[in-house]
């Protein structure tokens, strides 16, 4: 018997206004900008930042880190959350106002 699974694919809305906000890593003590359109992990790399991921698609964990505040957005289920001291799968949630994470 074999699984197998389909992950959910990250939807942009391309009507979207694309917006910039502020991230925080605050154990490298660094601030860079990033926009509301693409997941956390993907703009933290274009910027040369690094984090610990693996499938890149919602399922592994590797990516999840501690969201210390802000509003992000999943782009798979587009559910928004604005809880702080909560794990966040960096590479299906996206930024939705500036955000401090525990990088
Ligand atoms: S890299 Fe696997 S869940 Fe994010």
């Amino acid at each position: 018997m074999s699984e197998s699974f389909t992950p959910m694919a990250l939807s942009i809305d391309e009507n979207a206004e694309v917006k910039t906000f502020t991230v925080t890593l605050t154990k490298s003590n660094r601030i860079v900008e990033v926009s509301n359109n693409k997941p956390l992990l993907k703009a933290l790399q274009e910027q040369g930042i690094n984090p610990p991921h693996g499938c890149g698609m919602g399922i592994c964990n590797t990516c999840s880190c501690e969201k210390l505040t802000g509003t992000t957005q999943n782009m798979q289920n587009k559910s928004v959350c604005g809880n702080n001291n909560t794990a966040l799968r960096l590479c299906v949630n996206a930024a939705q106002g500036p955000v401090s994470l525990d990088l």
